[in-house]
C-alpha cells in the first residue's frame, strides 16, 4: 500500500457512510478555493434537478424551487458542487420549460424570483453553485418576440425566427422532419408563410444570424451571472446555425420526411457564433458552460471544448446511441454488447484527455433510466446501478447525476400510451405505428426508451405520491416507490444511495480520481468494464461487471492494491460476482 494511504473506505460501515456530509461539504468548499491546477467545476460533482418531478412544497402536484432548496443538503451528501437546473423560466409547458416564453421571469408554478434568490444564496452556504439551462435554438411560440414576428413580414423582429415561403404547390418548403416527428414547418396565417421548428410546433427556431437576436441572448446570459449562477448548460446548441441552402432530403420513413437533424445540424459557421456568445459570456467570469451537442463526434471535440474551443464542456451522446440507434429511432433499436460502449467511452475520454474536459453521465431527464438501458442481464436493480456509479464516480470528467440514479431506479411500469405525458414519447408512437408495428409493439419501445421514465416524481419516503407532493403528481409515481425511496435506502447500509455517497467522499479524498489520468484496462472484455487513474504514483482501478455471470481476471491487475470500494461485500482478486463493482487502490 502506498506510504500514507488508508483503506478508509474499504467496506464502510453505516455509521461511517452516514456521516460523510460535513466532510464532503468542507472538501467541497476547499476545492472551490483552490487552485491546484483545476477549476471548481472539474473537482466537482454535478447533479441534474428536474424541477417539475422535485419536490412539491405548495401541494400542488408539481415541484417548486423551495422544494429544491429544501433538499440541498441530500445534494451537499453526495459531494455535490453544481446543481443544473432543467428550465424554470415562464413557459406553457408543452415540452416542461424548454419552450421558453420569458427568459427573466420564473414560472409561477416553480415560485418567485425571491424563490431562485433564495436557493442560489442556500446553495452557496453549502458550496453548492446553481447552473441554469439557456434554451436558445428556439422559444416559446408565445414569446412576446414570437408573437410579434409572426404578425407581418414586417415588424421589428419580422427576421428574428426562420421564415420561407411555402413551395408552389403551397406545401412546406422542404420535407424536413422535426426531432418530435412530424414536418419541421408550420404554417402561418398572418405572414402566409411557413416557420421552423426543429422540436414542437410550439417551439419556432430563432434566427442567430441576425446580431439582434444573439445579443438579446447574451443580455439574458448576462443577468444569470449577475445574479450568481455557477454557469450554463446550453440546449440544443448544434441547430443553431442553418444551412445556406434549403432543400429536400431522401426520405427515411413511411412518412416521406427526412430528419431535420441530418439537414441542419452542426452546420459550418457554427463557431463563429459560439466563440462571440463564449467572449460575451463566459470570459472573465468563474462559470462553465456545457454544451448539449448531440451530433458533435467525439474527433471533433477540440474544436469544441478547451483553450482553443468554445465550451468547458460538452454532452456528446454516443455512448447513448449505443442501445437506443444514433437516429434516435426508438422502434429501430441497436443491438450491442459491452465491448461497443467500452468502445465509445475510451474514444470520448481520448478526445479530452488532453484538450477539454469530459462530463460524465449515464441519465439526465432525456434517456430513459441507465439500470435498465445499460445491461444486458437481469439481475437486481440496486447491484446494476452500483454498477454504473462505481464507472461514474472514477473516471476521469465531471461526473454528472441525474436525480434519483443515486437511488437505482429501473424504468416505469406504463401500460398505455395515454400514460405518458412527454410529447416526444407520443410522436414516437406515432411514428412507430406509421412504421407499420402494431400498438403493443410501438407501446413496447416507447415504454423501454421514453424520456418519462426519468421525470416520475422522486422517492424521497413511502407516504403516499412517495413524499414527493400531498396532492396527485403530474406524472404517476413509479410503482416500487414504497421500497425504493430515499428514506429507506438511508436506513438501508447496503442501498445504491450510501454506495453513492460512500463514493462520492471516496472521490473527494483521492486526487487521482479527479486529477489522474484515465487507461482503459480489459478493452476486448465482453463482461467487464475496468479502467486504471494514475497520479504521481497513486493509482486506482476500477473493475465492473456487467454481466449476470461471474467473471474472471488477471490478478496483476491490482497486485500491491487493496479494495477501496466494493459493492457486494469483501472482494476476491481475480473473481467479480455477477453485477459486481470494485474500486482498488494503493
Ligand atoms: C434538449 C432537451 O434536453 C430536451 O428535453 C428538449 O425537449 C429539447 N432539447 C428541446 O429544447
Amino acid at each position: 500500500m502506498r506510504k500514507g494511504a488508508k483503506p478508509l473506505f474499504s467496506f464502510l460501515r453505516q455509521s461511517e457512510k452516514r456521516d460523510l456530509a460535513p466532510f464532503l461539504t468542507f472538501l467541497r468548499k476547499e476545492r472551490m478555493m483552490s487552485t491546484q491546477g483545476l477549476a471548481w467545476w472539474q473537482q466537482t460533482i454535478a447533479y441534474e434537478v428536474y424541477p417539475k418531478s422535485f419536490l412539491d412544497t405548495r401541494g400542488q402536484g408539481t415541484g417548486t424551487l423551495a422544494g429544491i432548496t429544501a433538499k440541498l443538503d441530500h445534494l451537499a451528501s453526495l459531494g455535490v458542487g453544481a446543481l443544473w437546473l432543467t428550465p424554470c423560466y415562464k413557459s406553457p409547458m408543452v415540452d416542461n420549460g424548454y419552450d421558453v416564453q420569458d427568459y427573466l421571469q420564473i414560472d409561477p408554478s416553480f415560485g418567485t424570483m425571491d424563490d431562485m434568490d433564495e436557493l442560489i444564496a442556500q446553495g452557496r452556504e453549502r458550496g453548492i453553485r446553481v447552473v441554469m439551462d439557456l434554451v436558445f435554438n428556439h422559444t416559446s411560440d408565445q414569446c412576446a418576440w414570437f408573437v410579434e414576428s409572426r404578425a407581418s413580414r414586417t415588424n421589428p423582429k419580422a427576421d428574428w425566427y426562420i421564415w420561407r415561403d411555402a413551395k408552389s404547390d403551397g406545401s412546406a418548403p422542404t420535407n424536413w422532419r422535426s426531432i418530435f416527428g412530424g414536418s419541421a414547418w408550420e404554417w402561418c396565417e398572418e405572414r402566409g408563410q411557413y416557420y421552423l421548428h426543429t422540436f414542437a410546433k410550439q417551439q419556432p427556431d430563432l434566427n442567430w444570424e441576425n446580431p439582434q437576436v444573439r445579443e438579446a441572448l447574451y443580455d439574458i446570459s448576462n443577468y444569470w451571472v449577475n445574479k450568481g449562477v455557477g454557469g450554463f448548460r446550453i440546449d440544443a446548441i448544434t441547430y443553431i446555425k442553418k444551412p445556406p441552402v434549403f432543400e429536400d432530403g431522401p426520405a427515411d420513413g413511411e412518412d416521406g420526411l427526412y430528419p431535420v437533424h441530418a439537414a441542419t445540424a452542426n452546420q459550418p459557421g457554427i463557431l463563429d457564433y459560439l466563440h462571440e456568445f463564449k467572449r460575451a459570456v463566459r470570459d472573465g467570469h468563474d462559470i462553465f458552460m456545457v454544451g448539449e451537442a448531440n451530433g458533435v463526434a467525439a474527433s471533433e471535440l477540440d474544436q469544441w471544448v478547451g483553450a482553443n474551443g468554445v465550451f468547458d464542456m460538452l454532452f456528446e451522446f454516443s455512448h447513448m446511441h449505443v442501445p437506443m440507434g444514433a437516429e434516435e429511432i426508438w422502434c429501430r433499436p441497436a443491438t450491442w454488447t459491452l465491448t461497443d460502449l467500452k468502445r465509445v467511452l475510451a474514444q470520448s475520454q481520448a478526445a479530452t484527455a488532453h484538450n477539454g474536459w469530459y462530463p460524465a453521465f449515464f441519465e439526465n431527464h432525456d434517456q430513459p433510466r441507465s439500470t435498465v438501458n445499460f445491461f444486458h442481464d437481469d439481475g437486481p436493480l440496486a447491484s446494476k446501478a452500483k454498477v454504473l456509479g462505481a464507472v461514474l464516480l472514477t473516471t476521469r470528467g465531471t461526473p454528472f447525476l441525474y436525480q434519483g440514479e443515486e437511488l437505482g431506479y429501473g424504468n416505469a411500469s406504463w401500460k398505455r400510451i395515454e400514460d405518458f405525458n412527454d410529447v416526444q414519447t407520443r410522436a414516437q408512437y406515432e411514428f412507430a405505428l406509421g412504421e407499420g408495428l402494431s400498438e403493443a409493439a410501438a407501446l413496447a419501445a416507447c415504454v423501454r426508451f421514453s424520456r418519462d421514465n426519468a421525470r416520475t416524481p422522486l422517492q424521497w419516503d413511502d407516504s403516499p405520491h412517495a413524499g414527493f407532493s400531498t396532492a396527485e403528481p403530474w406524472l404517476r409515481v413509479h410503482d416500487d416507490y414504497a421500497t425504493c425511496n430515499v428514506a429507506a435506502q438511508e436506513a438501508d447500509p447496503d442501498s445504491p444511495l450510501l454506495w453513492y455517497r460512500a463514493l462520492a467522499a471516496l472521490r473527494a479524498a483521492r486526487p487521482e480520481l479527479v486529477a489522474g489520468d484515465w487507461q482503459e484496462l480489459l478493452a476486448d472484455d465482453e463482461r467487464i468494464l475496468a479502467f486504471e487513474r494514475t497520479l504521481e504514483g497513486a493509482r486506482c482501478v476500477t473493475l465492473a461487471n456487467f454481466s449476470g455471470e461471474e467473471a474472471t481476471y488477471d490478478t496483476s491487475l491490482v497486485a500491491g492494491l487493496v479494495p477501496l470500494a466494493a459493492s457486494l461485500g469483501e472482494p476476491q482478486a481475480g473473481t467479480l460476482r455477477p453485477l459486481e463493482a470494485v474500486v482498488w487502490g494503493n
